[in-house]
């Protein structure tokens, strides 16, 4: 008798997709991508960045560019870059920042993020940049692709690979490399105390048992999810690094589950965006971060007036925001610049659910690539 085994089956781990596994791969992901770079004396040390002390103080403006996924984990990683090491960073699209020209020179640095490390912008971003003079860094997946080979500097992420198309884990692991990265420069360049860094670490070391408790949540999570299932159209709402994971989390909705889904700054609202709002339009909101509760807390009920459904990501313990939300999804507490990690996980499990439902490829979506490396 001939045994029957299917090398893909095998390597979902047991999951029926890949994005699942991948889903759950994320506290490895985050524990790896630290773990491996902490000495005994709980010092980060990034093997392939060369950058001095002097080369970073010569440093007086930071770019980071990247598509798609990578670019919110850049978008995280200007929160963590400012606040740390205290120099300005401009986040931008790769397909953008290519043909507008920047201002570039030799005190100008760029971070390009790509998990495949072959995206074709990406490449040429930093193709672009290098030729202009400034110092380039990198932070993929995937060791010795071209963005790797490129670059000055390398920070590999050890998320494993990624073969669902929504990327999840990599994602995480690139906001872990932002962490770290801007701890190291901001203690190189003396901007934080040893004392604040290696608390920053520990809160760092802390995230991945945290990412495994809202997984134990995931029957609840989906239930949640399927008030979503037959939505025409769903927006997002955040303020600060919440807005960052809410455009992430659209991203994600919109490429498995085909809803036609758009994040939203709250703020903006009033602007424009609450007129798309309808009886019974699902808004899914993120409420984690403590000095803007407040203000997210006006803009649920703004929405609510006007007949949305909510759904609320916020911090245990928080009793406020289950008063105006229709339904909550609680999530463990961190500081506010590490919650992108944890905020971001109930969101993939909607997208992985509501996907499904729909009776959706959620490993291959339509017309989607992994990696795009042409133009
Ligand atoms: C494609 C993938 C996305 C990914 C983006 C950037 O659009 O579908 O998941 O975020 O490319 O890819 P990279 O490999 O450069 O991170």
């Amino acid at each position: 008798k001939v045994v029957e085994w299917d090398i893909e089956a095998a390597s979902k781990g047991g999951f029926d997709h890949f994005m699942m596994k991948e889903i759950y791969d994320q506290p490895q992901a985050i524990h790896d991508t630290l773990m491996r770079r902490l000495d005994e004396d709980g010092m980060i040390h990034l093997d392939d960045i060369k950058l001095t002390k002097e080369d970073l103080d010569g440093i007086t403006k930071m770019y980071i560019v990247a598509c798609g996924t990578a670019y919110h984990a850049g978008l995280v990683g200007k929160y963590a870059i400012e606040k740390l090491a205290k120099v300005p960073v401009e986040v931008d699209i790769a397909s953008e920042f290519r043909y507008s020209d920047p201002f570039i020179d030799e005190h100008t640095m760029l971070i390009v993020v790509s998990q495949s490390g072959e995206t074709a912008d990406t490449l040429a971003a930093m193709k672009l940049a290098k030729a202009k003079g400034a110092r380039v860094l990198a932070i993929t997946n995937v060791v010795g692709s071209s963005v790797a080979r490129e670059a000055h500097d390398v920070f590999y992420t050890w998320a494993g690979p990624e073969i669902a198309v929504a990327s999840t884990k990599a994602y995480t692991a690139q906001m872990i490399a932002f962490y770290m990265i801007a701890l190291d420069f901001a203690y190189k360049k003396g901007t934080i105390t040893l004392e604040a860094y290696h608390e920053t670490i520990k809160k760092i070391e802390a995230l991945a048992p945290l990412v495994q408790e809202i997984l134990a949540d995931k029957d609840e999570i989906e239930k949640i999810a399927m008030d979503m299932k037959d939505a025409q159209n769903a927006f997002y709402l955040g303020r600060g690094v919440d807005y960052t994971t809410a455009r992430e989390a659209a991203l994600k909705l919109k490429e498995i589950s085909y809803i036609y889904t758009e994040a939203f700054a709250a703020g903006e609202l009033k602007h424009g965006p609450i007129a798309l709002i309808d009886q019974g339009t699902p808004v899914l909101c993120i409420v984690t971060q403590e000095a803007l509760e407040e203000k997210m807390i006006s803009n649920i009920k703004e929405v609510k007036a006007r007949g949305a459904f909510v759904i609320a990501i916020t911090r245990k313990g928080n009793t406020e925001v289950a008063k105006v939300a229709d339904d909550v999804i609680y999530i463990p507490g961190a500081d506010d610049l590490l919650m992108p990690v944890l905020s971001v996980i109930p969101t993939q499990l909607i997208s992985y659910y509501v996907s499904i439902a729909r009776g959706n490829d959620v490993d291959k979506p339509r017309n989607l690539a992994k990696s795009v490396t042409v133009e």
